[in-house]
Formats: structure tokens, C-alpha cells, sequence
């Protein structure tokens, strides 16, 4: 079978990559590189011995989708394109709206032009917006986003559910992702962020290689525990096999489904720098800084739905998701580039 990762070289494309091809399905990638690297198709070929067939496109470039399509015979697709960044989100929604809806609507748009009618959507815990209480299930209504970023994906989700309906063929499952971190075992592939990282494990593993003098704890006076914020984390190749799953899943059902894809249990950011100084051996200066605007205290997934109806949990620990981070980070510290 052969599978379309739409940003398949960034972070959790490229992971998604190896598991598939491991699996033995057939890997096509299409990407237009503005957050990620060329090399990363090394990578995939050094981990794996195969080489995915690579599409350097925009995604909402139609006739160049359309080219693949008539290429490839495609049977599903995994949507990862697309922009991430919250803080950017707020400074630039136009080009966060312009690029999230017009590649999912495009992709759809030539799917269907093409007979292909599984879909696999890169959806975040952020649709559960701050109304819920956690931990987050999957019947819940969605939330109120505290930004473009988020609203993209909830809109998205909407999208996706229309055209659901209006097409009975289409099989599509949602898959809201936690706080994916961590790497491939092998070092190959990781998170590269571009300038100052945003997301707490990138930070972490740039101030304990030297790269940045300390990391600042975003507030210490929640009402959590210890009083800083607690997120459900979860390792990037478990996550990665969440999509293997998720794919056996879309080829044997129709219409629309969502999972949750977490661990099922919050850490805290200081037991996250806590635990990455222990597995490390290596020492993370923090400070404690003012809350980050938009940050919730806490929230973490009731991550059962996937367990029964995709045989999906997360196995590895958080031990093993900083002592990954940690030996992506060591290994290449200027990410992938020379
Ligand atoms: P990433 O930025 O590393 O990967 C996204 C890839 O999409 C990049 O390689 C980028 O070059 C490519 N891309 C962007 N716009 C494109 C376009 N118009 N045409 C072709 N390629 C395009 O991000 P990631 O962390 O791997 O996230 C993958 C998906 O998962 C995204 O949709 C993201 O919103 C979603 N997600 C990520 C997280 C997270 O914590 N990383 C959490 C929830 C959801
Ligand atoms: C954010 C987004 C989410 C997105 C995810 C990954 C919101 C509400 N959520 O999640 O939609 O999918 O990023 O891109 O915007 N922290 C620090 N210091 C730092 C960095 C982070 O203390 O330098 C803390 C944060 O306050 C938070 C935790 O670490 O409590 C995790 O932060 P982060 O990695 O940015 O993820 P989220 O905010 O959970």
C-alpha cells in the first residue's frame, strides 16, 4: 500500500515515515521544506535501507498535487502539512488560516478527483479548548481556541466532517495528538525547531547542550501540585505508530472518527526538567518566569478510545522520551543543518 505524509520531512512526518515504511507500506512524501530539511530523507533511507519517493510541492499548489497523484497510485493519505507555531499564529492568522485550510482543502479536493478516500488528520488537544475538565475525552465538545493555530485545527476537524458526510466513501480519522517529544532511538531524526524554540523539550535540551544559558519555568503559582503546569507527554515513535494504526483503522471503516493520542498521565514542567537532569546525567538551569499568556494549567487525554478500537497505547517512558531528546540534541546540535 502506498502512503502520502503531506509534511512528511518535519518532526512527526518524518518518525511517522520510518514506522510505515517498517511496516512495509510504501512511503510518498510531499513537502515544501518551509519547516524542515531535505537531509531528512537521508535519514528515513539510513534508518530504514529505503528511500521514500519525494515531492518537493506546496500542498495547496493544485496542479502540482494533481502531478503526484497522477504518478502515484495513492491509497491513503496522512495530513501533516501545515503551520504550527501559537505565538505565530497570533502575529500572522491570515497566513496561518491560508495555509492550514487551503492545503486540507486542496488535498480533499484531489482526493476525490483521484478515487482515494482514506484520511488521516494531524489534530491537537487544543480543540478541547480551556472549558473542559480534564482528563479530555473524545465526546466532549469542542472548546474555544486561545489562538489561530488552534482554531485552523478546529475548523479543520469541521471540514473534514462535512465532507464525511456529504461523501460516504471517506473514511477519516482524527487523531488529536498530546505533547509529542523525543526521537528516533538511532539519533538520525528529531525535533529541529528554527531560532528560539517555543516548545518546552527543545529548550530544555538547547540550555543542557550549552546553546542557551537556562531555561525559564513559564509560572510556578498554578494550582497543580507543584504549582507549575502539568501536559500530558508523549514519545514521538509512540506517536508515530499511533498513524500505523489509525491507517489499519481508516481502511476497514467509513465516516469520521477522533482518538485521543496520549499517554493518559500529566507530568509537570519541573518533574519534565527534573527527570531529563536525572536520565541524563546533565544539569538544566531554570528560573522561574511569569505565566505565558494562554497556557492552561493543566490538561491530559483519557487516552482508552485508542487502546479498544485502535490497539494503541504508549509504551515507552518518560526516561526513555529525554534520553532520546537528549541524544537527537547531542548528536546534532545545529538540528540538520551542516
Ligand atoms: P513540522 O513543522 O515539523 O512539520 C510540518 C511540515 O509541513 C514541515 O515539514 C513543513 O515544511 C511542511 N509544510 C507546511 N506547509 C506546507 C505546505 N503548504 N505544503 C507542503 N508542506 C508544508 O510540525 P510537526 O511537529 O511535525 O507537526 C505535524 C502536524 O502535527 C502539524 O499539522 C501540527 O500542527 C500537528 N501537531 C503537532 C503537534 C506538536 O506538538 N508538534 C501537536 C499537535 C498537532
Ligand atoms: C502548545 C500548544 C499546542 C501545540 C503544542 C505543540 C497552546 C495552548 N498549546 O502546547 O496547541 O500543539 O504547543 O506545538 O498553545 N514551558 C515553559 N518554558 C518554556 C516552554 C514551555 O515553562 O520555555 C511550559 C509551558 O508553560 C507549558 C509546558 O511547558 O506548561 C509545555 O509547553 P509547550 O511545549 O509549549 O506545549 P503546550 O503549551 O502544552
Amino acid at each position: 500500500m502506498s502512503i502520502l505524509l503531506t509534511g512528511g520531512t518535519g518532526f512527526i512526518g518524518s518518525h511517522t515515515a520510518v514506522e510505515l515504511i517498517e511496516s512495509g507500506y510504501d512511503v510518498i512524501i510531499a513537502d515544501n521544506l518551509s519547516n524542515s530539511s531535505a537531509s531528512v530523507i537521508d535519514r528515513i533511507e539510513q534508518i530504514t535501507g529505503i528511500r521514500p519517493v519525494f515531492y518537493k510541492i506546496d500542498v495547496s499548489d493544485k496542479a502540482a498535487l494533481q502531478n503526484l497523484f497522477a504518478e502515484q497510485d495513492i491509497d491513503a493519505v496522512i495530513h501533516f502539512a501545515g503551520f504550527k507555531a501559537v505565538g505565530e499564529s497570533v502575529e500572522k492568522p491570515l497566513e496561518y488560516y491560508r495555509n492550514n485550510l487551503d492545503t486540507t482543502l486542496t488535498l480533499l479536493e484531489v482526493m476525490e478527483q483521484f478515487d482515494v478516500h482514506q484520511f488521516v488528520f494531524s489534530s491537537s488537544a487544543t480543540v478541547y479548548g480551556s472549558e473542559n475538565p480534564y482528563p479530555y475525552t473524545e465526546t466532549m465538545k469542542k472548546g474555544s481556541c486561545s489562538n489561530p493555530y488552534g482554531w485552523t485545527k478546529s475548523m479543520i476537524e469541521q471540514i473534514l466532517g462535512d465532507a464525511a458526510v456529504a461523501n460516504s466513501n471517506l473514511s477519516v480519522v482524527l487523531l488529536r495528538y498530546f505533547n509529542p517529544i523525543g526521537a528516533h532511538e538511532s539519533g538520525l531524526i528529531g525535533e529541529d525547531p528554527q531560532g528560539i524554540p517555543n516548545n518546552l523539550m527543545p529548550f530544555i535540551s538547547q540550555v543542557a547542550v550549552g546553546k542557551r544559558p537556562k531555561l525559564t519555568i513559564f509560572g510556578d503559582d498554578y494550582d497543580t501540585p507543584d504549582g507549575t503546569c502539568r501536559r500530558d507527554y508523549l514519545h514521538v515513535v509512540d506517536l508515530a505508530d499511533a498513524h500505523v494504526k489509525a491507517l489499519e483503522y481508516a481502511s476497514e471503516h467509513k465516516g469520521v472518527e477522533i482518538f485521543n493520542i496520549g499517554t493518559g498521565t500529566p507530568y509537570s514542567v519541573l518533574e519534565i526538567v527534573h527527570a531529563f537532569e536525572k536520565s541524563n546525567s546533565v544539569a538544566v538551569p531554570y528560573e522561574i518566569g511569569a505565566r505565558r499568556d494562554g497556557d492552561l494549567p493543566e490538561f491530559w487525554a483519557d487516552a482508552e478510545k485508542a487502546k479498544t478500537m485502535l490497539g494503541w497505547e504508549a509504551k515507552r517512558s518518560l526516561e526513555d522520551m529525554c534520553r532520546d531528546s537528549w541524544n537527537w540534541q547531542k548528536k546534532n546540535p545545529n538540528g540538520y543543518r551542516e
